[in-house]
């Protein structure tokens, strides 16, 4: 399982990392696939650490245990990963460290030109139609509809619109020198696939003043990603970190932002995810936790589609600061939620959720008992 083909190195310490990775491997293998027509741009650390790693006569192994079997074992081993965010989090409504409100956030979008139908529109009759103001949306091409529904919060990147390691940096290079720019006081990043409550972003994010470091997410992985750096003259070094996954959704507060500068801003976060050969993802947690040395916090609020989502319990799907959905072999990886309207109208169950959080809307079924 040691690989060292000048991209990445897994080594694996102990049989139980060894089994979350097969696993995880499996999901990935065929999270690539589906990808290909459905699903998209999330988790892309956690795929390229597997990509080239999936051993074929393993997916074909797993494909007979099913969906639900392997997402089990899957999210026994995220249990594990969770505990110490659960402790921290089990902390009943700490106080506010500081008052803001949804303007002091950014949220940055990112999507892709095939998406914007299919996806966006989604999110744009959902979540972003309460936050317009603080949201941005980070795509590869031009779209009218786009621009005279959100005007100059549609940013076309000119980033090539391939799924490669690059196109994702450029696009992060972007959103990055764009928050700096906006002068907020946090930015988050989510993908085009994710349901933020921005209610309860707010609320978590009040308890951390924005001037100290805070890079805060969760974890794809079960362990540190080691990584190998380069330095110049042939040489490498090892590096291990921890790194929030994108498909779920992070946020780094301004001063610690403003610290990423040397190694994020202007064309400098494409040299330095170049330097590592890591995705976008991967790359902001090399520069915080590696460079910075500042932790990355965990949150088990954050969602993303490589999840099984329908562990997110139905009475706490309020409580979530980001949610997701995805196929997967044929079978729609969802939230467990009974809400305003059916799977067959609403599959990823935005609409319902957003009708759970906001009735007033005014598409939402009037007097729905959840
Ligand atoms: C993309 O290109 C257009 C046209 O050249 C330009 O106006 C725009 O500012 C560019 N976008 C970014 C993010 O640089
Ligand atoms: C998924 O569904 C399509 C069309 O219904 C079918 O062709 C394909 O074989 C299915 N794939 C799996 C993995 O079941």
């Amino acid at each position: 399982m040691l690989k060292n083909n000048g991209k990445t190195v897994i080594s694996v310490s102990c049989t139980a990392c060894l089994c979350l990775l097969l696993l995880l491997v499996a999901v990935q293998h065929h999270r690539v696939q589906v990808d290909e027509q459905n699903t998209g741009d999330g988790d892309a650390g956690a795929r390229s650490l597997l990509q080239d790693g999936a051993p074929e006569q393993l997916g074909s192994a797993q494909d007979k245990k099913g969906f639900s079997a392997y997402f089990t074992k899957l999210t026994r081993g995220r249990r594990e990963v969770d505990k110490p965010a659960r402790s921290s989090e089990s902390r009943a409504d700490p106080p506010p460290a500081e008052d803001i409100s949804a303007d002091d956030i950014f949220i940055a979008v990112k999507t892709t030109k095939k998406f914007h139908q299919s996806r966006l529109n989604l999110l744009l009759d959902t979540w972003i139609s309460r936050n317009v103001q603080q949201t941005y949306i980070f795509t590869d091409g031009e779209d009218e509809e786009l621009k005279k529904k959100i005007g100059a919060h549609a940013i076309n990147t000119n980033c090539s619109a391939a799924h490669s390691r690059q196109a994702l940096s450029c696009k992060m290079a972007v959103e990055y020198d764009k928050f700096i720019e906006s002068r907020k006081k946090w930015f988050c990043h989510v993908d085009d696939d994710n349901y933020v409550n921005v209610r309860t972003l707010v609320k978590h994010l009040s308890q951390y003043p924005h001037t100290q470091d805070m890079y805060i997410g969760k974890p794809s992985l079960d362990r540190p990603i080691e990584a190998t750096e380069r330095l110049g003259d042939n040489k490498m070094k090892p590096v291990n970190f921890w790194f929030a996954t994108g498909g779920a959704g992070f946020c780094v507060s301004r001063g610690l932002a403003l610290k990423m500068s040397p190694w994020a801003s202007g064309g400098h976060f494409m040299n330095t995810a170049e330097k590592i050969r890591l995705p976008d993802d991967c790359t902001i947690g090399y520069i915080i936790e590696s460079v910075l040395a500042v932790p990355l916090t965990r949150s088990n609020l954050f969602h993303s589609h490589l999840e099984n989502l329908q562990q997110v319990s139905r009475s706490e799907i309020h409580k979530q600061i980001t949610l997701s959905y995805g196929m997967f072999e044929n079978k729609s990886n969802i939230i467990n939620l009974k809400g305003a309207f059916p799977v067959e109208e609403d599959p990823s169950r935005f609409k319902s959720v957003h009708c759970l959080l906001y009735p007033d809307t005014p598409w939402c079924p009037p007097q729905v008992a959840f």
